[in-house]
């Protein structure tokens, strides 16, 4: 038998990244029709009596006043929050913490997608800290005390993957960037998914959140963390994609095809909430921060461009991702393959009728430096399995402007 101290340095000469993986926990969840009927009585069990609802725009549309009423019944008393936006901002989380902590509240529920989730959980986190900023938390691990008041995530789009994970991203609005947030504590303590509120998503936010969720699954797969207990929910959340998208984002009466959407954006969600993402994301933050642009929207973009880029890196990862969207690649290379799944990625973002590229999202020449530090500076950036250079990162934001960009040999 190999002796401890020589095998133990034989790791060492390996020189191995990341040699300690972690899996991180993500909440207890409950998925279904009707799962949303759930939450008045999940919310008494957690003890709470007045609950503090976080949203975007979607008082009027019928869902909050109905969730209210659940409440009620549950005899949980509640009170609205609905000025978070798009891209949620570091100053909506503040004033959000300050309605908080007027009131005798002892819970939250947020209702909406990523942006009102995100905000719910910066809120929760600086409730945790008695008002200390927000942007005192950007970074991994940043909280030093826990949450006082638990969370119920009620997820609206097929994309997201925040009501499943413990990262929060939030605008700096002094510097126009998204501060990462990675910490436990952001981790909601139950996230609910109702396929009723999901086809309440017109057809093309249905189609840029679900690309979205394909980039997670992507990005977590070919991370350089190289979690591999991630990889499960990430490649059957793949295959749910391919099936489902183009049928759930064009006719949002089909059910079915809704209901596999939602399942695949919470698996993908708890694939990179552990494995990590990379550069599609970076570069997402970067235009959400500066230009306020859609984040699926940014992703369905980007994501072929980074696959093509990445691709030499972990060529083995993407056979496994063609495998999952049922390519047929017998007899094909690694990378052979892992160009037929690029292929059939860009071919799904065509089908999905998604034609813009960043210039239409507002990037300018004049910020192409700012962007491109920008991505280097990003927490995903440290997943993407190629390493990236100042010059490469603003390459890529030409590239998925539209024009012809070599990166030469790799
Ligand atoms: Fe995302």
């Amino acid at each position: 038998m190999a002796h401890f101290a020589d095998k133990k340095r034989t790791l060492q000469d390996q020189r191995l990244e990341y040699p300690l993986k972690m899996m991180h926990a993500y909440p207890r969840g409950i998925t279904g029709w009707g799962a949303h009927t759930m939450t008045g009585e999940e919310a008494k069990n957690l003890g709470i009596k007045n609950a503090f609802i976080v949203t975007t725009g979607l008082r009027g549309t019928g869902i909050i006043e109905e969730l209210q009423g659940i409440l009620k019944h549950a005899g949980v008393e509640s009170s609205v929050y609905d000025n978070v936006t798009g891209n949620p901002k570091d100053h909506e989380v503040m004033e959000g913490y300050k309605k908080l902590s007027e009131g005798e509240y002892d819970g939250l529920v947020s209702v909406g997608g990523g942006s009102s989730t995100d905000c719910c959980k910066g809120i929760r986190l600086v409730d945790g800290h008695d008002g200390e900023n927000i942007r005192t938390f950007e970074g991994a691990f940043k909280a030093t005390k826990p949450n006082k008041i638990p969370h119920l995530a009620l997820n609206t789009t097929s994309g997201t993957g925040a009501e499943a994970s413990c990262f929060s991203i939030i605008n700096q609005t002094d510097e126009l960037y998204k501060m990462a947030i990675f910490d436990p504590n952001c981790t909601p303590t139950l996230s609910l998914n109702d396929p009723i509120l999901h086809q309440c998503m017109n057809g093309d936010i249905a189609a840029y959140t679900g690309m979205d969720a394909l980039t997670h699954a992507v990005e977590a797969l070919a991370s350089r963390l190289k979690v591999q207990a991630a990889y499960g929910p990430g490649l059957w959340a793949i295959g749910q994609i391919f099936d489902n998208l183009r049928e759930s984002s064009s006719n949002r009466n089909n059910d079915q095809a809704i209901e596999q959407m939602v399942w695949a954006e919470y698996a993908a969600g708890v694939s990179f909430n552990s494995a990590g993402l990379g550069i599609v994301h970076s570069m997402a933050h970067v235009l959400g921060g500066r230009y306020d642009s859609p984040h699926g929207l940014c992703n369905a973009i980007g994501l072929v461009d980074v696959c093509r880029y990445n691709l030499r890196a972990c060529p083995d990862r993407f056979r496994m991702m063609a495998e999952a969207a049922h390519i047929n690649v017998v007899g094909l290379t690694d990378y052979k393959a892992g160009e037929k799944f690029i292929e059939a990625v860009e071919e799904l973002r065509c089908e999905l009728g998604i034609r813009k590229n960043f210039r239409d999202l507002g990037l300018k020449n004049e910020d192409l430096d700012m962007c491109a530090q920008g991505v280097l500076n990003d927490i995903c950036t440290e997943g993407n399995p190629q390493d990236v250079s100042l010059e490469d990162a603003r390459k890529m934001f030409l590239k998925c402007s539209g024009e012809d960009i070599d990166f030469g040999s790799r």
